[in-house]
């Protein structure tokens, strides 16, 4: 494997608008130290360091497009797009390697107080994954929902959003959902989510500030098929549509889909 390539002083620049805070990047650390001898350097951390130089020459690409360039590299151009091929480990790197700042994403970012949250469209990337930015009014949260057999990768980008975790209900069985855990992911920080792991609810806890999180879904299987929302009382299911966005890259659609779960 060619080592990677040496780095101007610009690009490391470049590298560092990428770079977690310091303490978030234990695992980060962890995961080199398991990496066999000759291979030094993670997936993406080596596709971040080709786009650096790439980019070295234009100063003008924020690190939420370095973002997304390196989410477009990562999965590929040809890869398959069953959920089994797409490699969730480098996906989860590049997202926790990314630093929010909200003036490089704040154009996606559009508020509607009379809505519990908005979807708003960032990227397709070649059918495979969609990119959404969620903003979370003060209080309001999503319906328990499973993601269509797909993959999650949920970054916060502002404030802080509380994950209660569910199991799936047994089938013909009425009666609560049966709640496995609640987290609260604080803002930076990266989850992951599937249907493996169970059903899940995602609430903005504050009461006066908004929250924004970052979401990749890959396939892209819940906008194409919709996904299935589940009553916490009763277990019961119903299948939702989930193509309806509020916005793509930063305008308004016509007909402006919000939270139906
Ligand atoms: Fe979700």
């Amino acid at each position: 494997m060619a080592p990677p390539p040496t780095l101007s002083m610009s690009s490391n620049n470049v590298l560092d608008k990428m770079s977690p805070p310091r303490q978030q990047q234990s695992r980060l650390e962890k995961g080199r130290k398991q990496l066999p001898a000759g291979i030094a350097l993670p997936c993406s951390e080596q596709i971040l360091r080709k786009l650096s130089v790439s980019s070295s020459e234009d100063e003008r690409q924020t690190g939420f497009e370095m973002l997304q360039e390196g989410i477009r590299t990562i999965l590929g151009p040809s890869s398959g797009i069953d959920s089994d091929d797409v490699n969730v480990e480098d996906l989860m790197d590049i997202m926790t390697r990314y630093h929010s700042i909200e003036s490089e994403w704040k154009d996606f970012a559009l508020e509607e107080p009379t809505r519990g949250y908005t979807r708003n469209g960032v990227d397709n990337i070649n059918n495979k994954a969609n990119l959404l930015l969620l903003v979370w009014n003060p209080g309001k949260g999503s319906c328990i929902h499973d993601h269509a057999d797909a993959h999650c990768i949920m970054k916060i980008l502002k404030g802080n959003l509380v994950e209660t975790l569910y199991e799936w209900p047994e089938e013909g069985v009425e009666g609560p959902m049966k709640v496995i855990k609640e987290s609260v992911r604080s803002e930076q920080q990266v989850a992951y989510m599937s249907d493996k792991i169970g059903l899940h609810r995602i609430k903005n806890p504050s009461e006066t500030e908004v929250a924004v999180s970052l979401h990749l879904y890959t396939p892209p299987w819940a906008a194409e098929y919709g996904c299935s929302i589940f009553d916490e009382n009763t277990s019961k299911s119903s299948k939702v549509n989930m193509s309806n966005l509020y916005s793509w890259r930063g305008e308004l659609q016509e007909k402006a889909g919000g939270d139906s779960c």
